[in-house]
Order: structure tokens, then sequence, then C-alpha cells
């Protein structure tokens, strides 16, 4: 057993996400260009970097939802090997149905908008395989209780919900399953100030709860000291510092973060 400096509350080094060599275009555009990226078992990473940096890119690939035009993805996990860019579109899809949970900024992109919010849960809980009602809607309403969502909204579509409560039953969704890696991108972003805090609150008692393995983006400075334990450093598609959330806060490196930082302080 080895221990690392670098995952605070890890004992045991095994990364749960490894990605190397990423490169992605779009026509004329690089995305993301030799990325590479790690998150230990029970960890929150958070992803900050200016606008159009590949942030929300990176966030797909951990997702799934895009393959890259080179590199490699392994998520330590039990019957999973190799390359998981290899994997074919129903693998993939399982795998992240079972998984991996992700929360989007544009809530329109993660839930069926007139759908009632617990419909909108237990459907990830159907594509998983599992049938019976009663188990259905009992998981359903776990999982948003879990999220802090009203349960005498239940019934309620997404689409008559304020921002937050929206948030709120993506995040339920995403954690139905109890996922081995949460995805989140700009999960408070367009909130406004109070709501923040709140959805920040579940995020911060999901992760003491049930240590589940974070992936955060954010534009909020505020919101990755809150909740990461370790930055990555993003800048025109590339990774130009990643380190302990305290040293890139206090302590940065890259004249980049260091404008970052200083700008935001
Ligand atoms: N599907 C796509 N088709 C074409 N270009 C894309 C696509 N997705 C991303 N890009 C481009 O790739 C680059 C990275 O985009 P990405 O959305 O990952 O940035 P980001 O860091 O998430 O930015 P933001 O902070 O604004 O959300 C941008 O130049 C963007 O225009
Ligand atoms: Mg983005």
């Amino acid at each position: 057993m080895t221990l690392t400096l670098d995952a605070p509350r890890i004992v045991k080094t095994a990364p749960l996400v490894q990605i190397r060599g990423v490169n992605k275009s779009y026509g004329s555009v690089v995305a993301l260009r030799d990325v590479a990226a790690t998150v230990y078992p029970g960890e929150v990473l958070g992803i900050v970097g200016e606008s159009g940096s590949g942030k929300s890119t990176l966030l797909r690939m951990m997702n799934l939802e895009e393959t890259p035009d080179a590199g490699s993805y392994t998520l330590d996990l039990p019957d999973l090997d190799g390359n998981l860019f290899d994997l074919d579109r129903f693998a993939r899809r399982m795998l992240c149905a079972t998984r991996i949970g992700i929360v989007y900024q544009n809530p329109h992109l993660g839930l069926l908008m007139r759908h009632s919010s617990s419909g909108n849960v237990a459907e990830r809980l159907l594509v998983a395989g599992e049938r019976r009602f009663a188990v259905l809607r009992e998981k359903a309403r776990e999982a948003l209780a879990a999220s802090e969502f009203p349960l005498e909204r239940l019934d309620a579509p997404p689409i008559e919900l304020s921002g937050g409560m929206q948030q709120r039953v993506q995040l339920a969704k995403a954690i139905a399953l109890e996922p081995a890696l949460l995805l989140l991108d700009e999960p408070t972003t367009g909130l406004d100030v109070s709501v923040q805090a709140l959805v920040l609150d579940t995020l911060k008692r999901l992760q003491r709860d049930r240590h589940i393995t974070m992936v955060i983006v954010s534009h909020d400075l505020g919101v990755i000291r809150t909740l990461a334990d370790r930055v990555m450093v993003m800048r025109r598609g590339e990774v130009v510092e990643v380190g302990l959330a305290d040293q890139i806060f206090q302590d940065p490196q890259h004249p980049y973060t260091q404008q970052l930082v200083h700008a935001k302080l």
C-alpha cells in the first residue's frame, strides 16, 4: 500500500478515474489537447478555467457521451477493464445509467421537462432494469428526499419548478443508483445566491454522508473552494495546473491560475 500526498481523504491510492492523452477537435477548434485527469475514490475534483477552455467537453467524455480523437479512460470498478472509449453504444449507455450520474448546467439536457419529477428519477431506475412499480416509486422518493426536494411536489413536472428545484431533480436522478462517479457541470450557475447556497449544502452533505466521488465544473471559485479537495485548472483545452485546493487558492503556480485566483479575491 502506498500513500499519496495528493489525495487528502484517501489511504489507498488506486484512482477511480484515470484519463490520459485525450485530444478532441471540432473542425479547426481544438477543444481538448493532451488532457490527463485522475480522480481518487471519495474525493471531489474541481475544474475551473475560462469559457471555452474545454471543461464541459471533458465532463461529457467522462460521461461517455463523446469519444475523443485519441486518449484513454479507465474506471477502477469491478467487471470493468480497458479503455472505456472503446465500448460500444449499448455498453456505454448501461455503464452511464448504472455507475455514473451527471447534473447538467442546463436542466433541459438532463430532464424530461413535462414528466413528473418522480417519473424523471424513476425513468433512470427503469433504464437500469428495475421494473417493480412500488420499488421505482420508493427509490425515486428516497433520492429526491436525499436531494432535499420537497416531497409534496413529487408529481410536479420540472417545467413548473424553479431553477434550484430543477437542479435537485437532476441531482436525485444522478444519485438514485448510488453512482460511483457524480459529474456536475455548473450545478449552481444561474441560481440566485440563497438558492446556490442551499444546493451547495446538499452537495456537501452528500459528499460527507455518502463519500460520492465527484467532479465539479464551476466558474464560481467560491463553489470550488467550498467543495473541492483538488482543483484542475484548464485553459484553451489544456490542463495548466492541478493541485490541492488550498495550494491552488493560496499559492497558485501557473501565471494563469494566479490571474484567475487574484481576479476573484
Ligand atoms: N459539439 C461541439 N461542436 C463544435 N464545437 C464545440 C462543441 N462542443 C464544444 N465545442 C467547442 O469546444 C471548445 C470547448 O468548449 P466547452 O463547452 O468544453 O468549454 P467550457 O470550458 O465548458 O466553456 P464554458 O465555461 O463557457 O461552459 C469551445 O471552443 C467550443 O466552442
Ligand atoms: Mg461548459
